[in-house]
């Protein structure tokens, strides 16, 4: 059931049920061990974001102190090529993207029971047309999303397992954010955690 719960913010909780979860969490074992998870560090500070990061897809997310916020073809550490984003998650945009051209990044978060994401825009993109589609898996995330300024009032709501959200239209530009990880809500990934998935097109589909 898919709710509007801001002008271009549409929820779907349960979106992937118990199963689409459990085969998307084994394909995402595998992706990691090719392509594992590193520390992305804040432009010109540094500092380590709490949140673990790998992608897959032709261009991934990266960031670091030099070269800032950026979308790449090849793994920071490895320097090898990002690996395939997978059917499943190709089928979640055909369905709800409502966008004629493939995603090209799929931007993979890993949260602790500690992490945190702070309240930013998706703006590396040069698409903005494209939404971006999000799956949550794990543990569940407060959610937090407000609009273009800032300072535009926000509401917030639960991320658990299965759950997809897409920022699209007038809240592509959105500010949006994860305040905590509520510990021990799933038990999907052994160990705990959350894992957020966000399918962003990036260059400009023609
Ligand atoms: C993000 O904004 O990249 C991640 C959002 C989330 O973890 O739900
Ligand atoms: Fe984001």
């Amino acid at each position: 059931m898919a709710m509007t719960i801001a002008d271009g913010v549409t929820y779907l909780p349960g979106y992937l049920d118990r199963a689409a979860q459990e085969a998307l969490r084994d394909t995402l074992r595998k992706i990691v061990a090719e392509a594992p998870l590193f520390a992305p560090t804040m432009p010109r500070t540094g500092k380590p974001f709490s949140v673990k990061m790998t992608n897959c897809g032709p261009l991934g997310w990266v960031s670091d102190k030099d070269g800032g916020y950026r979308y790449q073809p090849t793994h920071p550490v490895t320097g090898q090529p990002w690996p395939a984003i997978p059917d499943a998650l190709m089928a979640a945009w055909s369905d709800l993207a409502d966008f004629d051209a493939p995603p090209e990044a799929c931007l993979i978060n890993f949260y602790g029971p500690k992490a945190r994401m702070g309240l930013h825009k998706d703006s590396d993109e040069e698409e903005f047309a494209a939404p971006v589609v999000s799956m949550s898996l794990g543990d569940t995330g407060v959610f937090r999303v407000g609009g273009q300024e800032r300072k535009a009032p926000t509401r917030s709501v639960k991320l658990s397992s299965g759950d997809a959200i897409v920022l699209a239209g007038p809240a592509r530009l959105a500010y949006h954010g994860i305040d905590r990880i509520v510990p021990d809500t799933s038990t999907l990934l052994k160990g705990g955690g959350r894992i957020n998935l966000t399918l962003r097109r990036v260059t400009e589909a023609v």
